[in-house]
């Protein structure tokens, strides 16, 4: 009792605190448009509201979602809220504060222009709050929400902002069983006369045993490690059967070779560099990532590119004096900085594997972080990445725009046609990546200029929290996706970014990740992982290895998801797949849990379907007329809806 009456009167004693919202970090805040603004708005201009001037606060943009946990902590929530003055157009706006599920305050509409309202909201007993700017049904257009003199008043620990409410990471992706799964590409495309590379991606025990019934002359397997090699001799579809068998069983899946001139008739699936390690890219690092593909089983569910990003080469300016030095030798040879010291050797290393490599310039003088690009030497460098080995070029604009000699669509897909025409010439099959961020509608042309890929947009690492808007628009170039043309949204961006020696989350939340990857199969996007490989952890690297998951990715129909049944916070993707059935995404973008339903007229199915979770692996039963289920916040449901048999 004595100890009990001693507690309290502390507790009591504790003086009550107040923080201001701008003194939080605030990066876990998401909005409509732009970041959070400190002390300013939106438009980087004082805040204002009603005519009046205010030194603190934050500068918002509907729709505004910040998570805070309170523990129980915080007592109260001030603040003057409103549309700023200098929004410049008729926005409207509804404030909400949500506290463990309820909803504790609602602000109404308000109008730009309205006198600014004094928000006041109690928050004892909240274990974890949800403040947000939502629009009030015009859309987000000038909805410049303030939330300004912001402050908490707090007893014991400040508000602390998080992404989201408490998720645990569950793993959904069944554990490989004992016996082979084989998960080949069934289409694999491949000019004839050139070096052919495929290590047979295939899950189960090993020892491993490969055997193939059709393949062409030329074309051997190494029956231990299921890597095929060699050279196709003429064009032409060589229709093989892939076998792998060990002591818990055997399986055999088709595996088309299709000799000519379309290369990645399936979305391109591997590991770049960039969001890992940046300007601290050595040799060693992409040795330890194509070592981690084969022993973390990446490579058994199709990852197979190893790909270096910028900063290879040699800089002008650089920290690390490694990094500088000439940029080409006396004959114009690219030079890579001293953290490569063998791009041959390297590449080498790669295929030792079964592995393909990958490598990035320029077409303008310097690459984006300021290496030695292309320029003027575009014919000798496709030589020389030939010559070391290379099989995919991603090639970013960065500094062209300096030396394009203008910007009508001919200047813009000039330095693509060209290093387009080089690669062709070339004798080893090497995939062209455009990166240019989606100028002048690259998706409609981007394949005629010679490139297998092209990024639709701007870098992804910025606009994680926009990643569904991300998907959707890039699923408005749907249209020009399909065998041997892919639309490029970027790198899958779960798990750990870099540098390596420090790795940090990306901070997608366990259900954001499983959209991710959902979004982007169902997109048919080539797949690129860009976290860091050596901190992966299980529930990452499942997210990435469904081999369910990744087979409406590379299947052959090459299909981008169409939206169907979008509404402000859940929508649908419906893919079709090669045999006749659906792949169908239900995604809630919403901040709370919510039943999304797929009628079958919006999937265009009718009758009697089975339909089977693809992330469990089950099959969920037969279903008529629609299937309906209860998503996560941020989070999918992913199914696959097909003929429902006798
Ligand atoms: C651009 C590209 C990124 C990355 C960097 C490297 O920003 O869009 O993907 O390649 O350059 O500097």
């Amino acid at each position: 009792m004595r100890r009990l009456a001693l507690l309290c009167c502390l507790a009591s004693a504790a003086a009550a605190e107040t923080v201001y919202l701008n003194d939080l970090d605030l990066a876990p805040m998401r909005q409509g448009w732009g970041t959070p603004q400190l002390n300013r708005s939106i438009r980087e201009q004082p805040l204002s509201l009603g005519g009046k001037v205010f030194d603190k606060g934050v500068g918002s943009h509907a729709r505004s979602e910040l998570w805070l946990q309170l523990d129980g902590q915080t007592e109260r929530f001030q603040a003057v809220i409103g549309i700023d003055d200098n929004a410049n157009g008729a926005g409207s706006v509804v404030y909400q504060v949500w506290a463990d599920g309820k909803r504790i305050y609602d602000s109404g509409v308000i109008k730009t222009g309205e006198p600014a309202k004094e928000m006041d909201v109690d928050l004892r007993g909240a274990r974890q709050v949800l403040m947000l700017i939502n629009d009030a049904g015009d859309g987000i257009n000038f909805d410049h929400g303030d939330y300004c003199d912001a402050r908490f008043t707090y007893t014991g620990a400040p508000p602390k902002p998080i992404v989201g409410p408490d998720e645990e990471p569950v793993i959904l992706t069944p554990k490989p069983g004992p016996a082979p799964r084989l998960n080949n590409v069934k289409r694999y495309g491949c000019r004839p006369g050139h070096p052919f590379l495929y290590r047979i991606p295939c899950q189960g025990d090993r020892p491993l045993r490969f055997s193939a019934d059709g393949l062409p002359a030329g074309i051997q397997l190494d029956p231990g490690t299921g890597i095929l090699s060699g050279t196709v001799p003429a064009k032409g579809e060589y229709r093989v059967v892939l076998h792998a068998e060990n002591a818990a069983g055997k399986a055999e899946r088709p595996f088309t070779i299709v000799a000519g001139d379309t290369l990645a008739p399936t979305p391109p699936m591997g590991w770049n560099d960039w969001y890992a390690h940046y300007d601290n890219v050595t040799d060693a690092l992409m040795r330890q990532a194509a070592d981690l593909m084969l022993s973390n089983g990446m490579a058994d569910v199709g990852y197979a590119y190893v790909d270096i990003d910028d900063c290879w080469m040699t800089a002008e300016h650089h920290r690390d004096p490694q990094r500088q030095g000439p940029t080409r030798a006396a004959d114009g040879t690219l030079l890579p900085n001293q953290h490569f010291p063998d791009m041959k050797a390297l590449a080498d290393y790669v295929h030792g594997r079964g592995l393909k490599a990958g490598l990035y310039t320029s077409p303008g003088p310097t690459t984006c972080a300021g290496f030695a690009g292309a320029w003027q030497h575009e014919a000798q460098d496709a030589r020389t990445f030939a010559d070391w080995g290379f099989d995919l070029l991603k090639y970013d604009w960065c500094s062209y725009g300096g030396v394009a000699g203008g910007n009508d669509l001919a200047a813009m897909q000039k330095p693509y046609r060209l290093m387009g025409e080089l690669l062709k010439q070339q004798a080893r099959d090497i995939q062209l990546n455009l990166c240019q961020y989606g100028m002048g509608n690259v998706w409609e042309w981007g394949a005629e200029v010679g490139g297998q890929s092209w990024r639709t947009a701007g870098d992804l690492g910025g606009e994680l929290s926009r990643l569904f808007e991300v998907a959707l628009h890039n699923c408005e170039h749907r249209a020009w996706n399909g065998p041997g043309a892919w639309n490029d949204p970027d790198y899958i961006l779960v798990g750990n970014t870099g540098p390596a020696a420090n790795p940090r989350p990306f901070g997608l939340t366990p259900n954001e990740s499983y959209s991710f990857m959902s979004l982007w199969c169902l997109m048919a996007s080539p797949l690129f992982y860009s976290g860091d490989m050596g901190s992966l952890d299980a529930f990452t690297l499942n997210v990435l290895c469904n081999p369910e998951v990744i087979e409406l990715d590379q299947d052959p129909l090459g299909q981008c998801a169409a939206p169907a049944v979008l509404n402000a916070e859940t929508f649908l993707l419906v893919k079709d797949l090669e045999d006749g059935s659906k792949a169908v995404g239900l995604f809630n973008r919403g901040e709370f849990p919510a039943e999304v339903t797929a009628p079958w007229a919006a999937i265009g199915v009718q009758g009697r379907r089975m339909v089977r979770d693809l992330w469990r692996g089950r099959e969920l039963g037969v279903m008529e007329g629609s299937y309906t289920a209860r998503v996560a916040r941020h989070g999918v449901v992913l199914v696959k809806v097909a003929e429902a048999g006798p």
